[in-house]
């Protein structure tokens, strides 16, 4: 019976453990999406605003959604949207695509972080 109770603890503090970590990342880069880019970029497939629809961005070619507005450089850019080009895109666009009509950046790396990882569930 003892033992019994001490294996239900233990997977208690499992699951308590295990939970928040994953739970953390997403909201707070829904959050960070939301006031940082939803005003000029939909998450859901097929609606471009002022920027491009981000569904599907991860391992997207730059300048790829057929209807979204593009400047040449970002057509032209030969990106691929991975955890390291949106990383840097997202810190300097000018500075990653000369000529991006973007340009809106993030300073704060851990911010950054959070968003990515959003973008990237979104897939
Ligand atoms: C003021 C409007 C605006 C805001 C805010 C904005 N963007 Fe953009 N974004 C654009 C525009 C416009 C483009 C197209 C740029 C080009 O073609 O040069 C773009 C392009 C992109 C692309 C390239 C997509 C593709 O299909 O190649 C990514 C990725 C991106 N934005 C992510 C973000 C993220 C993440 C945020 C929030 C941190 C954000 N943007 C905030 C306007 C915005």
């Amino acid at each position: 019976m003892r033992a019994l109770i001490i294996v239900g603890l233990f997977a208690g503090f499992a699951l308590g453990a295990a939970t928040p970590v994953h739970a953390q990342e997403a909201p707070e880069g829904e959050r960070l999406f939301r006031s940082r880019c939803a005003s000029c970029h939909a998450v859901a497939a097929g609606q471009n605003r002022i920027g491009p629809t981000l569904a599907g961005v991860f391992g997207r070619a730059a300048g790829s959604v057929e209807g979204a507005r593009y400047s040449q450089a970002m057509r032209d850019s030969g990106i691929t949207w991975d955890d390291e080009s949106l990383d840097r895109y997202l810190a300097n666009p000018r500075g990653t695509v000369a000529g991006t009509t973007m340009t809106v950046a993030l300073a704060n790396g851990e911010q950054r972080g959070s968003i990515i990882a959003y973008l990237k569930a979104l897939n």
